[in-house]
């Protein structure tokens, strides 16, 4: 199943190819914040084990991905630099219910989008930018497919246990995040929407969420 409804646009996967040092510093980036953002959900549901667990393995297997790129940027003689995040994270955010059961629903249903479009980035990513970037790349996407699918799964759960409907939820955060990577971008990012001033292309790949 594909949660997402609009695929990377030719014009991003351009801008990825003229910047990939600057996408290499914010892919370090996505990895430290998957992992811390685990580390939160570990804090803000500490009475359930089943979450914990998983959002300790998942936060473990974010740092290993980010040691991964981190090794790559210096084998690459990149020089690491701070870089404000984009705004795809921060407006996903937004649409998260501020009281339970809902919000514990909404942030599950968060990560599965954010996971999952990683995912389609990678596999966009890999044969675009080949080489070592290329190949790590095309080695995280099922990573993240499996990622995804934990945040899904676990949104689905708490869904049941509130007696919550999941599809409407899945609905609107699908319609927001379809936007905000086919609408124009000011600011190029791991996460970031068609290169604000150039025409989004065709698109050039069917949507890949999940290996199935
Ligand atoms: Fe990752
Ligand atoms: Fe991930």
């Amino acid at each position: 199943m594909s949660l997402l409804r609009a695929a990377t646009p030719e014009a991003w996967i351009a801008k990825a190819r003229d910047l990939p040092h600057l996408l290499l510093i914010d892919h370090a980036n996505c990895e430290k914040k998957a992992a811390s953002t685990a580390l939160a959900l570990m804090f803000a549901y500490a009475e359930d084990l089943v979450l914990t667990d998983k959002m300790s393995r998942l936060a473990r297997e974010e740092l290993r991905h980010y040691e991964q790129v981190a090794k790559l940027i210096k084998g690459l003689g990149i020089r690491p630099r701070r870089l404000a995040p984009g705004r795809y994270a921060e407006r996903m955010r937004r649409l998260v219910g501020s009281s339970e059961p809902q919000r514990e629903v909404d942030l599950m249903i968060c990560g599965a989008f954010i996971e999952a479009r990683s995912c389609e980035r990678f596999a966009v990513l890999a044969p675009a930018i080949g080489g070592p970037a290329g190949e790590l790349f095309a080695g995280l996407h099922a990573a993240e497919a499996r990622h995804f699918k934990v945040y899904l799964d676990l949104a689905r759960r708490a869904a049941d246990r509130a007696g919550i409907t999941i599809e409407p939820r899945l609905q609107v955060f699908a319609k927001l995040e379809a936007e905000l990577i086919s609408g124009p971008d000011e600011v190029f990012r791991f996460h970031s929407g068609a290169p604000a001033g150039v025409p989004v292309g065709a698109i050039s790949t069917p949507v890949r969420s999940s290996p199935s």
